[in-house]
């Protein structure tokens, strides 16, 4: 842990409501504001763990015990988020704490899951990764703002079972009634639990703020019991102490149904607490107490709150209404689907022709998935995120191709997801050449005897970077500005 700060940064009213939360506020105000050990998760859809384990092992990766795919590591100066096997998508830098709900959602390959609130994506990743890439990942976020992010990191993780949705979370309930056969609620919260690295939360933090966001994740959480599958399970996570917006949150979805049912998490490696009892003048539904409390002085990750939900009814009968605040362009029956993209045959053929003379990648290897055109660009998806329709619909699968009048070309975030699959024109580059590559520079270099000028696949110890343009012995990086790497 490092830079340890005291509570004279915290507001009295903030101090006074953990005091009434029982802890002890010199052990619990400096681990608050600390940064936890470093940690990150492995992502399988990239890389292969032994090997990535290997090319980490400078950085003394030890396993956290609940997640075989997440370890704590001593990166000393470096920046975890600099190396190569994140620019890969190999690793995701993730705080511990929040690797848990994904870990208690245990999401299965062929499922239909949502993620109710998902930039930037840090969650959804992982769903995809245990997902095995397969079936459909809906994520929806709110904010257009925050799906940038969103959509970088699946583009980085090679995800292509997911569609991204930009709506109020609120819709889902009569959207898609008992649909889902997992979802994760991580809320929008009050964020107590991650002072450490956002010292700016406190700026909107306020006892009526909390009230506010109770109130959203009340109808979050009902919305999102109402589009889980009977013997579905949903997951409630939060990234905050304050009980109103953990406790509170799950007490009001036990009161509209009282069969729900919380269930106890059991995991290894993680020391915490149980859920409160009450808080000031409430009680608290007692299965409220299976809820999983992080406090940062015991568990070294970020503060978070965990429930665990059983549907094991249908809902059928009630019906979700739809919530009057929202604009009506949200409500049911406005803004219904309509398709983005188009197949066109065509566009796709030539594009796969292209790839197979250019690259060697034969036409067959994309025949299990969806490919599609999107403006002048062919996109790769699952069957089911290539079919399903739903209303703002801002993109589904990896865009794989860019078509232009003579020629098509391969994306980064396609090679390096298909880079096993190219057996021609492929470039071998050293450290140093890589780390230029990474950089989206232009460089001499030797070119293979195989290869010809046009566009190749840049590969650095049989992992593929990305997409560079060789011309007389140059080679031009072509990472997009977003995921280039410096220093
Ligand atoms: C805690 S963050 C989610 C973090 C994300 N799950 C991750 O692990 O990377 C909560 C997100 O909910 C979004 N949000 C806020 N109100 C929402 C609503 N009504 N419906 C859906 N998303 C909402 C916020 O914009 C924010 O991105």
């Amino acid at each position: 842990m490092s830079r340890k700060k005291g509570r004279t940064q915290l507001p009295q009213v903030m101090l006074a409501r953990f005091e009434e939360m029982g802890l002890d506020l010199d052990q619990f105000v400096p681990a608050l504001l600390s940064y936890p050990t470093p940690s990150f998760r492995i992502n399988p859809l990239k890389g292969e763990q032994e090997s990535v384990l290997e090319s980490l092992s400078v950085i003394e990766p030890e396993p956290v015990g609940w997640n075989r795919l997440v370890f704590r590591a001593n990166p000393g100066e470096v920046k975890l988020g600099n190396l190569l096997e994140h620019f890969l998508g190999q690793i995701y830098v993730q705080d511990t704490s929040s690797t848990i709900p994904v870990t208690v959602l245990d999401p299965q390959p062929g499922e239909e899951i949502l993620d109710m609130a998902a930039a930037p994506g840090s969650k959804t990743t992982q769903i995809a990764a245990a997902m095995d890439n397969k079936g459909l990942l809906l994520a929806n976020e709110v904010s257009a703002k925050r799906t940038a992010s969103l959509t970088g990191n699946l583009d980085r993780c090679g995800v292509i079972n997911a569609v991204v949705t930009n709506q109020p979370g609120q819709v889902y309930g009569h959207l898609a009634p008992e649909r889902f056969d997992r979802i994760l609620l991580d809320a929008p919260c009050s964020s107590e639990g991650t002072l450490s690295r956002n010292l700016r939360g406190l700026d909107i933090w306020s006892e009526n703020s909390i009230k506010r966001l109770a109130k959203l994740q009340g109808n979050l959480i009902l919305s999102a019991y109402y589009s889980l599958r009977p013997g579905g399970l949903m997951v409630y996570s939060t990234c905050t102490f304050a009980p109103e917006e953990n406790e509170g949150t799950v007490t009001r979805l036990l009161e509209k149904f009282p069969d729900a049912v919380i269930e106890p998490i059991e995991l290894q490696g993680i020391n915490g607490r149980p859920g409160f009892p009450e808080w000031r003048d409430k009680t608290f539904h007692p299965s409220a107490r299976n809820i999983l409390r992080l406090f940062p002085h015991e568990h070294d990750g970020e503060g978070f709150c965990i429930a665990k939900i059983r549907k094991p009814s249908s809902t059928v009968t009630e019906t979700a209404k739809p919530d009057k605040r929202l604009p009506s362009k949200h409500r049911p029956g406005r803004g219904d689907a309509k398709p983005i993209e188009k197949e066109e045959t065509g566009i796709v053929k030539k594009t796969l022709a292209s790839l197979e003379e250019r690259f060697g990648i034969r036409p067959e290897s994309f025949e299990d998935f969806h490919l599609f055109i999107r403006k002048n660009d062919v996109w790769c998806s699952t069957q089911e995120a290539g079919e399903v329709q739903f209303p703002r619909i801002t993109r589904r699968g990896l865009r794989i191709a860019r078509a232009f009048e003579h020629s098509v070309r391969f994306t980064t975030n396609a090679v390096q997801l298909f880079g096993h699959l190219v057996t021609r024109n492929r470039i071998e580059l050293d450290e140093q050449k890589t780390r230029l590559f990474l950089a989206g520079k232009t460089q001499d270099v030797e070119q293979p005897q195989d290869a010809s000028d046009g566009f190749v696949a840049a590969f650095n110890s049989d992992c593929a970077l990305g997409i560079g343009l060789l011309k007389e012995g140059k080679l031009k990086s072509q990472v997009p500005r977003s995921r280039r790497v410096i220093g």
